[in-house]
């Protein structure tokens, strides 16, 4: 399928959100790579989660690689108030504005990694021209706005956008609707970051955090 490590950054949008520091230890500890925080507007998306100095305070409890996707739109105003909160990885979205390419160079200016996401109606040809501007694509596989809707089936875009990757240290993400029915279809397009929410968080809690790991275990297997 793919000799890429293929790396699982659970969703904290599906975690107990009056418990997020030992939700972020508990999957951590029960095998995620990254840590996955969606920054929602309630303008560029219908919903409303986190701004900076949540992501401040999750900071204290990610060991791994934070990973902030940001659903919002302006982007430049909240690119150093994130850098300051901690952000590994700031991935902003080709479509929240005409100036993806400054937004990027602004995010790597600020010392963190550049992300550029695609809705699912954007051709993957829109991020032709950012490569040696970005360490991470995120090729949406659902609209953006809640966790647990169904997978669209975007393989094409995923071999588009990792034909253009070539040689590149880049990564390539997939977002939405990853489970293990889902997974190795992404995998096998080309991906190599996993987001899953619900997948990973579904039947468990802190107290019983041995079911993160089963989940996780889960989408790796269906990969094997
Ligand atoms: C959707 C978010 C996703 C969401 C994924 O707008 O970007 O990260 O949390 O949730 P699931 O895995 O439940 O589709
Ligand atoms: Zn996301």
């Amino acid at each position: 399928m793919t000799d890429r490590p293929v790396l699982i950054a659970p969703s904290i949008l599906s975690a107990d959100f009056a418990d997020f520091g030992r939700e972020i230890r508990a999957v951590e500890a029960q095998g995620a790579d990254w840590v996955h925080v969606d920054v929602m507007d309630g303008h560029f998306v219908p919903n409303l989660t986190f701004g900076p100095p949540a992501v401040k305070a999750f900071r204290r409890h990610v060991t791994t690689v934070m990973d902030v996707h940001l659903m919002i739109a302006p982007v430049d105003p909240y690119i150093e108030a994130f850098a300051e909160a901690g952000a590994d990885i700031l991935t902003a979205h080709v479509e929240a504005g005409p100036h993806i390419h400054r937004t990027l160079q602004a995010i790597r200016g600020a010392g963190v990694k550049a992300g550029v996401a695609l809705n699912p109606g954007t051709p993957a040809e829109a991020v032709a021209p950012l490569m040696d501007a970005v360490d991470l694509v995120l090729v949406m596989t659902v609209n953006p706005g809640f966790g647990g809707q169904s997978f669209l089936d975007m393989s094409a875009k995923i071999s588009a956008v990792r034909g253009m990757i070539g040689d590149r240290p880049i990564h390539l993400q997939v977002d939405g609707g990853i489970d293990p029915s889902t997974a190795p279809k992404a995998v096998a397009a080309g991906a190599d970051v996993l987001v899953a929410g619900s997948a990973v968080f579904r039947g468990g809690s802190v107290e019983t955090a041995e079911v993160y790991g089963r989940n996780i275990r889960a989408i790796r297997d269906s990969l094997a």
